[in-house]
């Protein structure tokens, strides 16, 4: 299963280069991901000077947007960058993007987005992907996705990572289109069995060891959000079964690890909140996560100095050495 691909999916404020360097301590392998940034605020702000850091290795920018040209401008940019791939939001309903026309709404404009992956095409040699849903609204029908596909992979992209549920664009909140659509896996493998000539990703619901297993076997790879951010020591499991590391991190070393990361930031002023914020879940379902997340709570909101962290008193060190985490 080594050579199978995991991806952390993207997810807006989340995904930040602090959050990746906190999920580099725990998988080497896992391939991550920006969050979804349009392309005038990547044009238009500093986010266009940021440089890949080398433990972000494999990492793919997701971009929105509706023009071509606007995606070729920004190509040029992200490859002097040091990113891995450029992927195309196809699959976002939040209502700044329906206003914007961009993001799952363009699944209704398959030839614009073949011009936005050629405009790429012609900009850069970085690969190119596009994650978009199963469709739009309540049908179960897939010929928006198959036209978007065979418009796009002709324009030369060949990989998808497909969220396995439709988006429903009016009236349902982002939050719910991430729960209420049903999820409809077989429907991905009918694209999956379809399309012998491009790379699929699964997208959507994963969270139990052997599923992903299951859906690793069957598809190019899996992406995974929401598991990795609320639990994140799910991550060492990926490891141990998936790609056969054995080494157990604890959680004492990936705070020791973090900080060596996070301390110098602290001094240059960077805020405790916006360094330790993803670290809320590290204890998730064990007797120590009220404790710890009270804990981050208090350095974060009185201002403490961020390597007081290392004196919380319930590490598990033993515990999470002895046993197999699962
Ligand atoms: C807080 C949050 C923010 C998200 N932001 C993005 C985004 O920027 N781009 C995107 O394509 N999907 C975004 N998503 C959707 C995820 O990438 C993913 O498709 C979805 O959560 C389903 O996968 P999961 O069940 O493994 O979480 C977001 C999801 C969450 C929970």
């Amino acid at each position: 299963m080594k050579n199978k691909r995991i991806y952390l999916a993207p997810m807006v404020g989340r995904t930040d280069e602090h959050y990746r360097m906190f999920i580099r301590i725990l998988s080497k392998n896992i391939n991550l991901y920006t969050e979804m940034i349009t392309c005038d605020t990547f044009l238009h702000t500093d986010r266009k000077s940021y440089s890949v850091k080398p433990e972000e290795n494999n990492l793919t920018i997701q971009l929105a947007g509706s023009d071509p040209k606007k995606y070729g401008l920004c190509s040029k940019i992200i490859e002097s960058k040091g990113y891995s791939e450029i992927n195309l939001n196809i699959g976002c309903p939040s209502d700044k993007v329906i206003k914007g026309e961009f993001g799952a709404c363009l699944m209704n404009s398959p030839n614009l987005v073949a011009e936005c992956v050629s405009e790429i095409k012609n900009s850069c040699s970085l690969p190119i992907s596009i994650k978009t849903r199963l469709g739009l609204g309540y049908e179960e029908d897939l010929t928006l996705l198959f036209e978007l596909i065979d418009k796009t992979k002709t324009a030369g992209c060949n990989k998808y990572f497909i969220h396995a549920r439709n988006a429903i664009l009016n009236g349902l909140s982002p939050k719910k289109n991430r729960r209420i659509p049903k999820l409809r896996y077989d429907d991905v493998l009918k694209v999956k069995n379809k399309y012998s000539d491009i790379k699929l990703y699964l997208n959507g619901g994963l969270e139990d060891i052997s599923e992903i297993k299951n859906n690793i076997s069957v598809f190019d790879g899996v992406m995974i959000g929401r598991k990795i951010y609320d639990d994140p020591m799910f991550l060492r499991n990926l490891e141990r079964e998936i790609f056969d590391d054995k080494k157990n991190i604890t959680r004492k070393e990936v705070v020791d690890q973090y900080l060596k990361y996070a301390e110098p930031l602290s001094k240059q002023g960077i805020s405790n909140y916006l360094l330790l914020r993803h670290l809320f879940s590290l204890y998730y379902n064990t007797s120590s996560s009220k404790k710890w997340k009270k804990y981050i709570h208090d350095i974060i909101q009185c201002d403490k100095k961020i390597m007081l962290i290392n004196n919380f008193k319930e590490y598990i060190y033993e515990e999470e050495k002895i046993s197999s985490y699962s």
